[in-house]
């Protein structure tokens, strides 16, 4: 693992108490309400893959639609939290992973989402993701990103860019410790271009605060 991913695992092992705090932003809960109608509906029904689960926050929006949640996370520290909303244990489960590299037990889901994950992969590693995510799709799966725009005086303002264009965060916890995380603000024609050669049914929705890309699989 590279260093970024390392520092960007710890920190949100050591946020996981605090994470949800960033849901209760007032100047986004618009935008917010408008998610939690719009992402439960691209998963009824289907065998959901979730990316980075963290607490679990959009799995509990998910689940009462969706036929099946797998989801996975790389901290053991934001799935005990995900896991203390007991959703329903026969349709939905946690599993402890590195979801850059997914193991090849995932196959054949039918959709997969991730919510604030595309963000913190270093530009370079995006093909790679890609790779191993839509291997453990069927055809036709429904993939879902959630992240964030860049919006000043609301966004953690960028510390510092790398040599390969990946911007940095520096955050503080509530215990004072500071943080060095990888953040990218991709445009739509970025993330478009990287998975136009596998994807059909392209809709890239910009709300105030967030992006959503929605895109179906190949065959
Ligand atoms: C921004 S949070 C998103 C959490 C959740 N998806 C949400 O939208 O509320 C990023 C999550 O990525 C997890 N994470 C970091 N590196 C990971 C990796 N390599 N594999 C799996 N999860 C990882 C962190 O533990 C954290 O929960």
């Amino acid at each position: 693992m590279q260093k970024s991913d390392r520092q960007l695992s710890a920190y949100y092992a050591a946020r996981a108490g605090e994470y949800e705090r960033v849901y209760d932003k007032p100047e986004r809960q618009a935008d917010l309400a408008r998610l939690r109608d719009l992402i439960p509906g691209y998963f009824v029904d289907r065998r959901v893959l979730e990316i980075a689960c963290g607490t679990g926050y959009w799995t509990q929006f998910i689940a009462p639609v969706a036929r099946k949640i797998t989801a996975i996370d790389i901290n053991p520290e934001t799935l005990a939290i995900a896991r203390s909303k007991q959703l329903p244990e026969n349709r939905v489960s946690f599993d402890v992973g590195d979801v850059q590299c997914l193991s090849p037990r995932y196959e054949a889901f039918t959709g997969a989402f991730a919510g604030f994950w595309w963000s913190h992969l270093r530009r370079g590693s995006r093909g790679a993701f890609l790779e191993s995510l839509h291997r453990a799709l069927s055809p036709g799966a429904i993939v879902v990103a959630l992240d964030n725009l860049y919006v000043e005086g609301s966004s953690t303002p960028v510390s510092h860019t790398d040599a390969d264009g990946n911007s940095y965060q520096c955050r503080e916890l509530a215990d004072g410790t500071k943080h060095t995380v990888l953040k990218n603000f991709p445009a739509e024609a970025e993330l478009v271009a990287d998975i136009e050669t596998y994807a059909t049914a392209v809709k890239y929705t910009a709300l105030e605060y967030y992006w959503v890309l929605k895109y179906e699989l190949t065959a």
